[in-house]
């Protein structure tokens, strides 16, 4: 079971000086959180960090620091988000079985939803993603800010990270093409993904108000 770490994204919207990797939460960078609990997770056999370009050099600095004997390698990002996740499976070996990706900007990843994630996978489903049911009312919305419809919220999920996946199927999936999530690539290759329960605590890191909230749920 190989993770990859994905932490290579410039973090506009956070808008430091550094990237949002090394933001810091409480008196750590952000990354360092969620490498420390990839690292103690049993399921985790091996960690790939996906890192900014020019910040390879700090992230291995960090996880030497930290202890992580299960990072693995430490490799620059590209410009998207499914492009730094390829750079980061060019370095999971071939016999990997299950390949986890999971984004830095999540620091508050378990054991639980990790276990959760993989289970399905030993009952033929080539990924899984965890979800939580979307609770607002949703409306489609025309450029000009007129309301075109209520759309109905039956059956929708607002999807975190992390995803589990088949590793020849994902390595197929994510050969080419770009997705906003992992699971995106591989259903667009016909793959069969299953949504399970995700966690509130997964709440990804945008903006400061969001470091704020988890800082104070650590
Ligand atoms: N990511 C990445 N490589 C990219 C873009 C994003 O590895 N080229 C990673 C980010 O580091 C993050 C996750 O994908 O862990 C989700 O991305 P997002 O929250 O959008 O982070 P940023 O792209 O860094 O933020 P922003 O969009 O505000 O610039
Ligand atoms: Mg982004």
């Amino acid at each position: 079971m190989w993770a990859i770490l994905v932490a290579a994204g410039r973090g506009e919207r956070l808008g430091l000086d550094q990237p949002k990797a090394f933001a810091k939460l409480n008196d750590e960078p952000l990354l360092a959180e969620p490498l420390r609990r990839l690292d103690d997770s049993d399921w985790i056999d091996a960690i790939v960090i996906v890192a900014p370009p020019g910040w390879e050099e700090p992230a291995i600095l960090l996880a030497e620091e930290l202890g992580c004997a299960k990072a693995n390698a430490c490799v620059a990002g590209g410009a998207t988000r499914s492009d730094s996740v390829r750079a980061g499976l060019a370095e999971v070996p071939a016999d990997a079985l299950v390949v986890l990706v999971h984004d830095a900007a999540r620091p508050l990843v378990s054991d639980e939803v990790i276990g959760r994630v993989i289970e399905p996978l030993s009952d033929g489903w080539d990924g899984a993603v965890p979800g939580l049911p979307v609770s607002d009312t949703l409306k489609l919305v025309a450029p000009d800010g007129g309301v075109v419809d209520t759309v109905s919220r039956e059956g929708l999920y607002a999807v975190q990270t992390p995803q589990a996946f088949r590793a020849d199927v994902f390595r197929a999936a994510a050969a080419a093409g770009d997705a906003t999530d992992c699971a995106g690539l591989v259903e667009a290759a016909g793959g069969r993904i299953k949504l399970v329960g995700g966690d509130e605590r997964l709440l990804k890191v945008t903006t400061s108000d969001d470091l704020a909230k988890i800082a104070a749920w650590l």
